[in-house]
């Protein structure tokens, strides 16, 4: 998508963010509770999650090949997410489904029994990005992250196999998950300064104590950051946000907004290269989190906002 094509599209208060040379919105739809076990089956429910997003101007989706209600599901969140963008296609004749970004991520395995594990091996990697290619019904994935580290492996050689995966015309940007500052600097010296798209860690209010100086570190070096559980999970912590930071509730209660919408607001004020992927299962969760797109928080509101949220030093 051009600058052109994401001004048009989408008048938001927020900066468009980039991936690599693919620009989209400052915030994007986190698929994975589309596929936990009391979900999965709803199809209607997905392609009316997915429809409500890039009803709202959305243009990046996250998926992953695990993402998946059972070990042998596994490819089930692509899948849906590749279904719920045809459907919407189908629906609406003028979407150009080339203006969504979907990314997804490799590296994690389960097996029956619901063991997990890690392989980063090149012969794992070379199955699974052509099974999301198949899943996601895509010629090339634009954006594929090392989903967490294989600690039977050197970092430096599963980023090695993604740049030949990218040589290949397999993936157009690579990202790496779960990544110290120092695996961050081991993938970049690897790819080249300019050549790591994206780093996706857990970052919300409740959980910045590391993630914080990772956000720093990417913003330094070009790197767009995808803060993962960003309203604090669906354990709870998305629900109980505005309960628990007295300094959100008072920025929703001021402008009448959501406390989930003063959060992804106050996640896209931390940098040009932030940019949240909320969750979620229904449409009307993600119709609110995109309204924060357009909703600016006052330099005051933003300093308490920070003085509350980031971590104490
Ligand atoms: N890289 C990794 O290792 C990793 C790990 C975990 C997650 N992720 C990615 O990050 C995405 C987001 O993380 P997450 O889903 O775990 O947590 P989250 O975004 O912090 O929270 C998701 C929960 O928030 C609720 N929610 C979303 N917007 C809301 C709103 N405006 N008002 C009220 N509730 C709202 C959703 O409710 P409903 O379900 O009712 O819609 C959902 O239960 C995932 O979908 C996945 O794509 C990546």
């Amino acid at each position: 998508m051009t600058k052109a094509d994401t001004a048009r599209l989408a008048p938001f208060a927020y900066s468009p963010r980039s991936i690599g040379r693919i620009e989209v919105t400052p915030l994007g739809l986190g698929a994975m509770p589309l596929s936990f076990e009391n979900k999965a089956d709803d199809v209607e429910n997905t392609r009316a999650t997915v429809a409500a997003a890039l009803d709202s101007g959305i243009t990046l989706i996250d998926t992953a090949d695990i993402y998946a209600p059972a070990w042998n599901k596994v490819g089930h969140n692509e899948r849906q997410v590749a279904d719920a963008l045809e459907a919407y296609g189908a629906a609406h004749p003028d979407f150009d489904r080339a203006n969504i970004a979907v990314a997804t991520k490799g590296g994690i395995t389960r097996a029956e029994g619901e063991k997990w594990g890690r392989d980063s091996s090149v012969g794992h990697f070379r199955t699974a990005v052509v099974r999301s290619k198949t899943n996601l019904g895509v010629e090339k994935i634009d954006l594929y992250y090392l989903h967490r580290p294989d600690r039977t492996r050197l970092y430096s050689e599963a980023i090695e196999t993604l740049a030949v995966l990218k040589d290949e015309g397999h993936v157009k940007n690579i990202g790496i998950s779960n990544a110290s500052v120092e695996e961050i600097e081991i993938a970049l010296e690897v790819l080249g300064e300019g050549n790591l798209a994206a780093v996706q860690n857990e970052f919300s209010p409740r959980f910045n104590h590391t993630s914080w100086d990772e956000l720093q570190f990417c913003g330094e070096h070009g790197i767009t950051f995808v803060p993962w559980s960003p309203l604090g999970g669906t354990g709870g912590g998305a629900a109980e946000v505005g309960g628990r930071f007295p300094a959100v509730a008072e920025v929703a209660r001021l402008h009448s907004v959501s406390p989930q919408q003063v959060v992804l607001a106050w996640e896209m004020s931390l940098g040009d290269h932030v940019l949240p992927i909320p969750g979620a299962s229904r449409p009307a969760s993600i119709a609110d989190s995109a309204k924060a797109m357009g909703f600016a928080l006052e330099t005051g509101e933003k300093d308490a906002l920070d003085r509350e949220l980031l971590p104490k030093r």
